[in-house]
């Protein structure tokens, strides 16, 4: 029987409508290998959002990701909105969207390829075999916590507030999904806090060490984020599932994506309770190269390929697609930012045609 699918697509800012066609050619072609039939809807969102209607997150687009099985984000953001006040820019929206669909757990792989492992700015036997996945819970402590805002004080001086706290159910919930996870892979968890410090963390410490009882298969160990920052550099390969707060794991991400050589290879998956999940490339709308024909869309088409695996029940056809990027790197296809020596230099659409071709091979 054809699996039918409603997928809302918000292409956002800069590459964003380069990158997005191309999941949706990829997500077409496996489609008909494995009996699923795509529904697709575009949204606006971020820049795109607010430049059509003043809000980087319309109440249209929450409702038709809302009615949607899946959300496949590319990017937001960009020069031309960063001096808006804060309620009007991108990165608003999207905080908005994740709170709106309450995503609280995101997923951020990050995986050294064989193919690019000369991409890395980090040694080669510090690197190879690099295998990752970074859990940060999304939609709590310090980016949501209150009180937050710029407040006079009584001698009239501006003071700026945010509130990092998380409740003992926010923290139980990640901490179920990063164990479930590391059980699924190399089961090792490291849980990164600042509990030496933050009150906060001591009470995320607990909890992720009571729930230990629950995965006795699991093999739990904690880092201060410090320690944890230096471990990734030091070290990647003793790391299996890293579960972390909102702005640790925003900070980390970022520093486990590095290792990879090209953050613009990587996906993640930002789950909820409900099963609508949104997935989205690592990478940022890079408004200096929008409209050159020069984005890889590898990361936006991995992502795809996280919806049909996390979101949809769909493995096989999310391994056919992870294949599909690994042939065409293998036969030699790079983007700017994953070019080296002797591999032929390709643009957005070239790199395009080369997977579709990949995939209908
Ligand atoms: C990310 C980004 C966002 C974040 C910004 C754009 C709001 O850095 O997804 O990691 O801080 O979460
Ligand atoms: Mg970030």
């Amino acid at each position: 029987m054809t699996q039918q699918y409603r997928i809302t697509l918000l292409p956002g800012d800069g590459i964003g409508p380069e990158i997005i066609p191309v999941a949706v050619a990829a997500l077409k072609a496996v489609g008909k290998q494995f009996d699923l039939q795509f529904e697709f809807q575009e949204a606006l969102v971020g820049g795109a959002a607010i430049d059509e209607t003043g809000n980087p997150l319309p109440e249209e687009t929450l409702e038709m990701c809302r009615n949607s099985d899946q959300v496949l984000l590319a990017a937001i953001g960009g020069y031309k909105w960063d001096t808006l006040p804060r309620h009007q820019r991108p990165e608003t929206g999207l905080l908005a969207l994740r709170e709106g669909l309450q995503l609280f757990a995101n997923l951020r792989p990050a995986m050294v390829l064989p193919q690019l492992i000369d991409a890395s700015t980090l040694k080669r036997d510090v690197v190879e075999g690099t295998d990752i996945m970074v859990v940060r819970e999304l939609t709590g402590g310090i980016y949501f916590g209150k009180p937050k805002g710029i407040f006079a004080t009584e001698t009239g001086e501006q003071r700026g507030v945010n509130t990092m706290a998380y409740t003992e159910a926010e923290i139980d919930r990640i901490g179920k999904v990063a164990y479930d996870i590391a059980r699924k892979r190399r089961g090792k968890l490291c849980s990164v806090d600042k509990a030496n410090v933050l009150d906060v963390s001591q009470l995320w410490r607990d909890r992720i060490t009571a729930l230990s009882s629950q995965y006795p298969d699991v093999e739990l160990s904690h880092l201060y984020v410090d320690n944890a920052a230096m471990q990734l550099i030091r070290n990647p390969k003793q790391f299996d599932t890293i579960v972390t707060g909102n702005l640790f794991g925003d900070i980390l991400s970022d520093e486990a994506a590095m290792l990879t050589g090209s953050i613009g290879m990587l996906p993640s998956a930002s789950l909820g309770a409900s099963g609508l999940g949104l997935y989205e490339p690592v990478h940022g709308s890079a408004p200096d190269i929008a409209g050159q024909d020069k984005a890889n869309p590898l990361a936006q088409v991995l992502s795809a390929a996280m919806m049909l695996r996390y979101g949809l029940g769909q493995p096989a056809a999310a391994d056919r697609i992870e294949r599909a990027v690994m042939q065409v790197l293998d036969a030699g296809y790079r983007t700017g930012d994953i070019m080296s020596e002797g591999m032929q230099l390709v643009g957005c659409q070239a790199m395009s045609d080369a997977l579709l071709a990949a995939l209908e091979a």
